[in-house]
C-alpha cells in the first residue's frame, strides 16, 4: 500500500509535487495542454491544504547540465497561473540554493537542466528533499524513471506519498492487468516490434487478443508470408513474430493479421490511397493502414472484450485517406461495454481527433511507464512509495 494524499495531513505543510507537465511546444507555444489539465485537481487541493507548494517537472530532453532556452518551464507557469488563477512564479535557480517556500506556488525551472538527475543523484535528491516536509510524485508518465526528482527525493523526504493522479493510474492500470475480466484485448501500434518487442513479449502470455497495428502489423504480415512491398517492416524479427504468433495459438489465442490493406506509394499527405487485398501488395506499395474486412474483424474481437489496453494507432491516422482503420477502430472501443484504457502520445492524439476520449473508460498520461505497467515492470518512482510507506 502506497500512501497517498488521503491519507496524509497536509494541513500547514510545504509540500513538493514531482508532475509531468513535459507537454509539446511550438515556438513556445503549448500544442496540447492535456498533462497540464490533468494535473490541475491535484494542485488545486494541495492550494486548499497545504502551507506552500512547489511543483516540478522535466520538459523536452535538454542536454544535461546546460540550460536551453527553449525548454525553460516559463510557458508552462503561465499557463498554470491562468488556469489556477493564482500567479504561479518560475524558480529558475539550481535547487542547492533555494529555501522552503513560506507560503503561495511557485514551479521550479526544467529538472533536466541540472547535471545528476538522470543519474539519480544523492546529492540534487536530497537538495530536492530539503524544499519540503511531504514530497507527492503525481508523474505517473516519469514512474519508469530512477531519476532525482522521481525516485531519489522519494526515499530522503521527510514525508512522502503518491498524489491522485499517479493513484488514479495505477489503480487504472491494475484493474486493466491484475485481474481483467476476459477477454482482455491488447491493441499495440506504432512503427517497429523492436521498440515494443518486450511489451508484445509480455503480453502474449497474459491477452485472449493481440491486435496489432502500424509498421508491426507489416511484420507479422510478412510473417505470415504475405508480400510488404516497400512498407516498412523488420525482417531480422520476422522469426521473433513467427514465435510470439505459436505462443499466443498455443494459449488457444491469436493475433489477427490483416486480410486487407490501404495502400500508397509514397507517405505523403497526397499520396493516393488504394485498397488491396494482402495478397495483393505489390513491390512498390507501402501499406499505410488496414482496409474494410479487417477493420470489422477487429472491431469485432473489440466488441466482445471484456477489458481492452490501447497503445499506437493502427495506421498513418495524421493523413484522412489513411485514417479510416484507427477511427473506426477508435470508435469500436469508445462503444465497448469493456473496461478500456488507452494511453501513449500518438493514441491520445488519434482518440482526441476522431473525438471520442470521453468514451475511454481511462486515458492515460503515460507514453514509456504506460508501456512498463503493460510489460509487468515495476516502475522505480512507485517502488521508492511503496518502499517508504512500508517503512
Ligand atoms: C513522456 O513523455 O512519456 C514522459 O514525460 C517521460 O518523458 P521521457 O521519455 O523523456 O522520460
Amino acid at each position: 500500500m502506497i500512501n497517498t494524499f488521503n491519507n496524509i495531513d497536509l494541513t500547514g505543510k510545504r509540500i513538493l509535487i514531482r508532475q509531468d507537465l513535459n507537454v509539446p511546444l511550438v515556438d513556445g507555444k503549448i500544442t496540447s495542454s492535456k498533462r497540464i489539465d490533468a494535473s490541475l485537481p491535484t494542485l488545486r487541493r494541495a492550494l486548499d491544504d497545504a502551507a506552500s507548494v512547489t511543483i516540478m517537472s522535466h520538459l523536452g530532453r535538454p542536454v544535461e547540465g546546460q540550460v536551453d532556452a527553449a525548454l525553460c518551464m516559463q510557458p508552462i507557469a503561465d499557463y498554470l497561473s491562468t488556469a489556477l488563477d493564482i500567479q504561479v512564479v518560475l524558480e529558475s535557480s539550481h535547487p542547492e540554493t533555494l529555501e522552503p517556500l513560506g507560503s503561495g506556488i511557485r514551479i521550479l525551472e526544467n529538472v533536466r537542466f541540472w547535471a545528476g538527475e538522470k543519474a539519480d543523484d544523492e546529492k540534487l535528491a536530497r537538495q530536492y528533499a530539503a524544499l519540503c516536509d511531504v514530497f507527492v510524485m503525481d508523474a505517473f508518465g516519469t514512474t519508469h524513471r530512477a531519476q532525482a526528482s522521481t525516485h531519489g527525493v522519494a526515499l530522503y523526504a521527510n514525508e512522502v506519498c503518491a498524489g491522485p493522479l499517479l493513484a488514479a493510474e495505477l489503480s487504472a492500470l491494475a484493474c486493466a492487468l491484475k485481474n481483467p475480466k476476459r477477454p482482455l484485448v491488447a491493441i499495440v501500434g506504432g512503427s517497429k516490434v523492436s521498440s515494443k518487442l518486450s511489451v508484445l513479449r509480455s503480453l502474449v502470455n497474459v491477452v485472449d487478443q493481440l491486435i496489432v497495428g502500424g509498421g508491426i502489423a507489416n511484420t507479422f504480415i510478412a510473417a505470415a508470408g504475405h508480400p510488404v512491398g516497400n512498407s516498412l517492416y523488420e525482417e531480422d524479427l520476422l522469426d521473433e513474430a513467427r514465435a510470439l504468433t505459436g505462443l499466443m495459438k498455443s494459449r488457444g489465442a491469436t493475433i489477427p493479421v490483416p486480410v486487407d490493406v490501404v495502400c500508397g506509394k509514397e507517405l505523403s499527405a497526397s499520396a493516393e490511397a488504394v485498397l488491396k487485398l494482402v495478397k495483393g501488395v505489390q513491390s512498390d506499395d507501402m501499406i499505410f493502414d488496414i482496409g474494410p474486412q479487417s477493420s470489422a474483424a477487429f472491431n469485432n474481437i473489440v466488441a466482445a472484450a471484456g477489458t481492452i489496453i490501447w497503445n499506437g494507432p493502427i495506421g498513418v491516422f495524421e493523413f484522412p485517406q489513411f485514417s479510416r482503420g484507427t477511427q473506426d477502430l477508435a470508435i469500436a472501443v469508445a462503444n465497448s461495454a469493456a473496461f478500456s484504457i488507452a494511453g501513449g502520445g500518438d493514441t491520445l492524439a488519434a482518440v482526441d481527433q476522431f473525438g471520442v476520449i470521453k468514451d475511454i473508460s481511462y486515458i492515460s498520461t503515460g507514453g514509456g511507464a504506460f508501456l512498463k505497467f503493460m510489460e509487468g515492470k515495476k516502475l522505480p518512482a512507485v517502488a521508492a512509495l511503496e518502499a517508504r510507506s512500508a517503512a
